[in-house]
């Protein structure tokens, strides 16, 4: 049997935080050798909200370095960038030449966006033609990808059968959906979805200091320190959930409802918590910093795996659609 070929892709807008983590590239780590798998980062997509060039191409290289330092293993997974496969722009191109305009309008994410403050660019509209491209170019079969992408993923694969009814033909292959549900919302430190668009992030390396500023920053109601606490209406302990195993779980809840344990107990705990998950990924990132070499080495690695199998899909949809390259 084939490897089913997984893809995901995540955008260098900001400092990767727990939210991203737990909602995300841990089950990228995780899934890495179940297929033929690429992950890429969204660079095109970052610029319809990042206009700052030096800081894109820091993001992007910070983003490979959390991969890289999390587990992400280059032998076994395509990492790449996705302004690395040009293939992706020049079927977006061609996609959007199928795609009604309402199906854009009815995007749940793009009317998330501008709510929340983002300019109402075209780029910002049509993107998800742009990650349907990037889905379809490598004939994907399986895209993980949080419950807050599903309609995106739909677009993908209505624009794919658009486009092999117009042809008449078999030129791009349906993905299936994927909605990975192992984690629910991760709660910034506002008690809002944590977010990079609501400043309420706990970054996931960020350490010493400025990690225990974020922490003990988490927001909860105003019970003293004697009072018996609900660990389930609370913010750190949703956090606390996400690091400690069952047992450990227990014990605080336990503390909790007994009263006597107040918040800042709880934030030092999770303090803890963090600082033992994360802390040998954290001095492989700090051994990766030093050798930027690698890292440029694998995006271009990765970049030249993913465009070949890109020109692959591109080359019969080119002639199917009449598209002359004379180079
Ligand atoms: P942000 O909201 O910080 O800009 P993105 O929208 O770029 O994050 O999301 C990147 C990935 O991380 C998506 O797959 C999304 O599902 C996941 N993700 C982001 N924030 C959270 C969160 N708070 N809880 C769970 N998953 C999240
Ligand atoms: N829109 C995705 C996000 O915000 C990122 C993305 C771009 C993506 N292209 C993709 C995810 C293709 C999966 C497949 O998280």
């Amino acid at each position: 049997m084939t490897k089913k070929t997984i893809l995901s892709g995540i955008q260098p807008s900001g400092r990767l935080h727990i939210g991203n983590y737990f909602g995300a590239m841990r089950q990228h780590i995780n899934m890495q050798a179940e297929g033929d798998t690429f992950y890429f980062i969204a660079n095109y997509h970052s610029l319809t909200s990042l206009n700052d060039g030096k800081q894109l191409y820091q993001n992007t290289i910070d983003v490979t370095l959390d991969y890289l330092a999390l587990g992400l293993d280059p032998k076994t997974a395509t990492f790449f960038a996705q302004s690395d496969v040009p293939q992706v722009t020049e079927l977006s191109w061609m996609l959007g030449t199928l795609c009604p305009v309402s199906l854009m309008e009815k995007g749940v994410s793009y009317k998330d966006k501008i709510a929340a403050g983002l300019k109402p660019n075209i780029g910002l509209f049509s993107y998800p033609i742009l990650q349907a491209a990037d889905i379809l170019i490598y004939h994907s079969d399986v895209v993980p990808v949080g419950e807050d992408q599903k309609q995106n993923i739909e677009i993908a694969r209505d624009l794919a059968g658009k486009f092999n009814r117009a042809y008449d033909g078999e030129y791009l292959k349906l993905p299936e959906e994927h909605i990975v549900k192992t984690v629910a919302i991760v709660p910034g430190i506002d008690g809002r979805k944590m977010s990079k668009s609501y400043q309420n992030t706990i970054p996931i390396f960020e350490e010493g200091k400025k990690l225990k500023k974020i922490i003990m920053s988490i927001q909860t109601d105003s019970k003293e320190l004697e009072d018996p606490k609900d660990p389930d209406t609370d913010n750190v302990f949703a956090l606390i959930k996400l690091f400690a195993s069952k047992e450990r779980q227990a014990e605080i809840a336990d503390k909790y409802r007994a009263g006597g344990y107040g918040y800042g107990h709880a934030k030092l705990e999770l303090l803890d918590l963090v600082n033992e998950y994360f802390g040998e990924a954290r001095e492989k990132r700090k051994a990766l910093e030093n050798d930027l070499d690698y890292v440029k080495d694998v995006l271009r690695e990765g970049g030249k795996k993913a465009r070949t199998r890109a020109e692959s899909v591109m080359e019969p949809i080119r002639e199917a659609t009449g598209i002359i390259r004379s180079f």
